[in-house]
């Protein structure tokens, strides 16, 4: 997508006129309370699928999907889950439609809001899914950007609550890149209201701005059950963590900085050793694809603290939670 100036986002409550619609950027466009509303209804569809009710509720609506980068589950989760919901969805590779070839993000964003119900797109900058909500007359989807990944924590948090109850003043450690995971587990922390430990290796750390704007919303509604911390040494962030997570240490984007990444990640796997650092029932999360041996042992990942598969399965519960919302939620 080429770049364009964001424009000024009108501010809420301003004009009900501009944007009735609601869009899911990142977990800093949902509360705690709509959080709780989405894993409810997670909960009641996920039940639906296993007694195999049929849940219609998005008969006939479409969602458009911009992909500019790969993917496995967020692609299948989406496109099945709108199947699932009674509509249908459109896979749109970047480098199939005109996006691909100059056409504006703005202009795009216009065309395809008078086809689809929703617009889901995977980018790089961060920038292009503000650049499309904002232009976009229909409700936005960030199936992750360079900086944020906010359909996949939702996914992540209602693992940990189906498991272990209320995340709320629970110990989350997350060791290895200051990624777009990792920035959406700190507006988590402060959103739902848990302890979050970062271990991440010099020059790698999440967004400060992310941290500080999570902080300073922690501070200002005195909440003693969150916080967020970050310690080099990842032995010493993953104690007493009710879950540790991970990722890859290379993202979308940054093959080229693979060899380097490796070396400057060494010592930062999530291995046995850390794992016995934490509750002896701590659970164990990667939002995948994996890279066994590097972020993760082999024994960590498949071992009977990892829960990764179902994480990757309340993807697709959560996100026909979050369709539901924002498509019938702005009619
Ligand atoms: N976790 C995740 O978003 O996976 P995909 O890249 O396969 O969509
Ligand atoms: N941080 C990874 C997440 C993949 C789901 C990436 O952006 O490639």
């Amino acid at each position: 997508m080429t770049g364009e100036r964001t424009p000024q986002r009108p501010k809420r409550g301003m004009n009900a006129t501009v944007r009735k619609k609601r869009d899911l950027l990142s977990l800093f466009d949902v509360d705690a309370a709509e959080i709780a509303a989405l894993f409810k209804r997670a909960g009641e569809l996920k039940e639906a699928r296993r007694n195999g009710e049929v849940t219609h509720t998005l008969k006939s609506r479409t969602l458009g999907m911009i992909f500019e980068k790969s993917s496995t589950r967020t692609r299948v989760s989406f496109e099945v889950g709108m199947f699932q919901l009674g509509g249908m969805a459109l896979f749109l590779s970047s480098k199939d439609i005109q996006l691909g070839r100059g056409e504006t993000i703005s202009d795009s964003a216009k065309v395809m809001s008078r086809y689809v119900d929703g617009l889901m797109v995977r980018t790089y900058g961060h920038k292009n899914v503000e650049i499309m909500a904002e232009h976009a007359t229909v409700p936005v989807i960030n199936g992750l950007s360079d900086d944020f990944h906010p359909c996949q924590i939702l996914a992540d948090l209602l693992t940990y609550e189906e498991k272990r109850g209320s995340s709320k003043g629970a110990r989350i450690t997350w060791i290895g890149d200051g990624n777009n995971m990792a920035n959406t587990w700190i507006q988590a922390a402060s959103r739902v209201g848990f302890h979050l430990v970062l271990s991440c290796p010099v020059n790698y750390d999440p967004m400060p701005e992310v941290i500080e704007a999570a902080q300073a919303e922690i501070s200002a509604r005195g909440d003693s059950d969150a916080s967020i911390t970050l310690v080099r040494d990842p032995r010493e962030a993953a104690q007493k963590a009710d879950l540790v997570t991970t990722d890859v240490w290379a993202s979308m984007g940054q093959e080229k900085e693979t060899e380097r990444r490796l070396r400057a990640f060494e010592g930062y796997q999530v291995d046995s050793a850390v794992m016995a650092e934490a509750n002896s029932d701590a659970l164990f999360m990667h939002c995948l694809p994996a890279h066994r041996g590097e972020e993760v042992s082999a024994e960590v990942m498949d071992g009977p603290q990892s829960v990764v598969w179902d994480e990757a399965e309340n993807r697709l519960h959560v996100q026909n939670a979050i369709l539901e919302w924002l498509l019938l939620g702005n009619r």
